[in-house]
Parts: structure tokens; C-alpha cells; sequence
């Protein structure tokens, strides 16, 4: 009886583990991926972005080639602060989505990971709803330095962040980036918007805008 509660158990906790995770995404670019890009032959679903060894400094574990493009960035005059070059974590997601780099360009191997449904050079296509680009002019600012100043001139900006479940909010170093909004990892929160923190458009947006 005892053994079958905790069968149980496990098998409930593993459940719950898949629903909210990279295996059953979009990200899953392995050969039982579940979106139109995946691989034709490789079985591994980490391995585009993490691996264990001889890894880059870019982010943690990182194994996948990084951009080093110069992108167009949100620069309105409105803005009270400067979104710069793409760091942190926004530089990882847009080495894939700026449809310059092979996704399966993963370190140390001669010849990118095979792909389905790809450009020319292993990469995501511009005709994909998910290509991104250089021009980040339309995007959401990113690798923008999130400071009290801001918030204070903004007049509409929270300061610091509120987020009760602690999940939209800046990075380590004090920047908005691509995850303020997505997790890489859990598509399963929202219908409606891919990889969103939360199960609203809204309880995203005002963890730092007060509107
Ligand atoms: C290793 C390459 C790679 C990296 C790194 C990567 N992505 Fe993706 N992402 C993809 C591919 C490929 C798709 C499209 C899959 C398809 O359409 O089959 C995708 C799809 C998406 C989608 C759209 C899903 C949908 O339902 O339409 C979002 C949103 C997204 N990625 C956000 C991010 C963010 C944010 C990051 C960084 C935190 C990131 N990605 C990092 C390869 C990557
Ligand atoms: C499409 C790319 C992508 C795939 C596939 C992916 N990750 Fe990640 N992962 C990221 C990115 C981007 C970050 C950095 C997030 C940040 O800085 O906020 C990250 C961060 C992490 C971290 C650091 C802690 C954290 O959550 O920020 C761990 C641990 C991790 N991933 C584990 C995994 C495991 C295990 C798998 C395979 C089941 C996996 N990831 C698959 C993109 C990916
Ligand atoms: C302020 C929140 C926010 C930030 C920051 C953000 N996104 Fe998104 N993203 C969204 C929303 C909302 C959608 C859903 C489609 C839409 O409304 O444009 C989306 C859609 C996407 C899609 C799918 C395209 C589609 O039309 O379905 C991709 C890929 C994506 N984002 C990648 C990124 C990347 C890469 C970054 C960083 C450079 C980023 N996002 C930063 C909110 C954000
Ligand atoms: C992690 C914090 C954070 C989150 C989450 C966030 N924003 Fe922002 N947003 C900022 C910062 C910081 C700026 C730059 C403000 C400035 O410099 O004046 C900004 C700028 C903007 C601007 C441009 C203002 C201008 O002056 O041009 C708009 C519009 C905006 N955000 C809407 C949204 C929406 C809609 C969402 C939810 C989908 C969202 N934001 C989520 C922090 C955030």
C-alpha cells in the first residue's frame, strides 16, 4: 500500500514536471519536437542550448553559437532610459531568432545538427511567425538597464518590479530582457502568448508598469 502511495506520488510529480516543460514545446527541437522545426534525426532536446562540458560563458551551460550582429534597437524619444545591444539572456534567445544562425549550430561539432524546415543555412527562416531578426526598432525594448531613475521620470514604471510569484521582474544584472516576458522553457501558462511567464497578457505587464 505504502509502495503504491508513492508510485503514486512520483508518477503525479513527473506529470506535472512534463506539463510545464521544454519537453512538450516548441523548444523541444529534437526528433519528437512538437512544432514544424525540429530535427531529422537527433533525439537529445537540451542539447541546442545547454550542454555539460566545453560550454560558453554566454549563459548558463551554454552550447549553442551566439550572435554577434548589431541589431537595431528601441530608441524612441520617449524613452527615458537606452535599450542597448542584446546581452544577458536576449542574446542567447537571438542566437536563433535573429534567422542568422544555424539552430542546430551547437559547439564543438563541424556540421550543425540537421533540421526540418529551416533557410538555406540551417536557420530560422524569415517566412517563420517566430523569425525575429536584427531589427528589434518594433520589439519591446530589451537589454534595457531597469534603474529608480527611470521609474521615477517614466511616472508609470514600478520601482522596484512587483511581482508576487517573483517570476517577471529584471535579470541579475538589472536588465529587461526577452525572459522578463517568456520562459524558455514552460509553453503550457497561456494559450494565447508562446512561453509566457504568466497565465495573463496583463499580470506580465504590470509587474512593472503601474497603468
Ligand atoms: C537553439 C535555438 C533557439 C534558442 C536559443 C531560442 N529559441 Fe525560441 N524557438 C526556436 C525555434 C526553432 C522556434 C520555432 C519552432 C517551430 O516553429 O517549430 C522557436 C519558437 C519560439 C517562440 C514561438 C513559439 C510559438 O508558439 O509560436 C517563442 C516565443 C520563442 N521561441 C522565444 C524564445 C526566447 C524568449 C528565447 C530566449 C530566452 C528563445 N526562444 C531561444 C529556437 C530557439
Ligand atoms: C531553446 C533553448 C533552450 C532549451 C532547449 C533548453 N533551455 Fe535551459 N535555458 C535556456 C536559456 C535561454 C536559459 C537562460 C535563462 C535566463 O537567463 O533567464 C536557460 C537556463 C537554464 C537553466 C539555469 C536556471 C534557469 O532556469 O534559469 C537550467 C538549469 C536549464 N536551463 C536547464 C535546461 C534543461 C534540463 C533543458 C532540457 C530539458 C533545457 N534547459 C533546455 C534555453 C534553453
Ligand atoms: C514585453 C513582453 C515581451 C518581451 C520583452 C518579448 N516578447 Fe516576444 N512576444 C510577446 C508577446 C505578447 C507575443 C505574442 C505575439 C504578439 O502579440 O506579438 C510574443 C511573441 C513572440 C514570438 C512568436 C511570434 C508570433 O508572432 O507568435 C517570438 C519568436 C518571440 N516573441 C520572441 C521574443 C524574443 C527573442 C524576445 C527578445 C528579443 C522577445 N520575444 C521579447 C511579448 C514579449
Ligand atoms: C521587467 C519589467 C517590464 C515588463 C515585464 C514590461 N515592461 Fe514595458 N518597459 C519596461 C521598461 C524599463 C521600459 C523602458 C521605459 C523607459 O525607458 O522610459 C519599458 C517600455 C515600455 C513601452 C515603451 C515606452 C516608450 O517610452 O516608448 C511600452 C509601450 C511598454 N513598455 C509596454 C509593456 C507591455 C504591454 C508589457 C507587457 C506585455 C510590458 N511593457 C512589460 C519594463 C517592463
Amino acid at each position: 500500500m505504502k509502495r503504491t502511495i508513492s508510485l503514486l506520488i512520483i508518477l503525479t510529480l513527473y506529470g506535472t514536471v512534463l506539463a510545464g516543460s521544454v519537453i512538450n514545446s516548441k523548444h523541444n527541437l529534437s526528433v519528437s519536437g512538437t512544432g514544424d522545426i525540429k530535427a531529422t534525426s537527433e533525439t537529445r532536446v537540451c542539447i541546442f542550448c545547454h550542454s555539460s562540458h566545453n560550454t560558453s560563458s554566454e549563459g548558463p551551460l551554454w552550447n549553442h553559437e551566439t550572435t554577434t550582429g548589431n541589431f537595431k534597437t528601441y530608441n524612441r524619444s520617449t524613452m527615458n532610459s537606452t535599450a542597448e545591444q542584446p546581452n544577458g539572456a536576449t542574446k542567447l534567445c537571438l542566437s536563433c531568432h535573429d534567422g542568422t544562425i544555424a539552430v542546430g549550430a551547437i559547439k564543438g561539432v563541424a556540421q550543425p545538427i540537421k533540421m526540418n524546415n529551416v533557410g538555406p543555412s540551417g536557420e530560422i527562416p524569415t517566412s517563420s511567425k517566430s523569425f525575429v531578426g536584427m531589427d528589434l526598432s518594433g520589439t519591446h525594448p530589451v537589454s534595457v538597464k531597469y534603474e529608480q531613475s527611470t521609474a521615477l521620470a517614466d511616472n508609470h514604471l514600478r520601482w522596484p518590479p512587483q511581482d508576487p510569484e517573483k517570476i517577471v521582474g529584471t535579470d541579475a544584472d538589472g536588465y529587461v530582457q526577452c525572459t522578463a516576458c517568456h520562459d524558455p522553457h514552460d509553453d503550457s501558462k497561456s494559450d494565447k502568448y508562446p512561453f509566457w511567464n504568466k497565465t495573463t497578457f496583463d499580470a506580465v505587464c504590470i509587474s512593472c508598469h503601474s497603468y
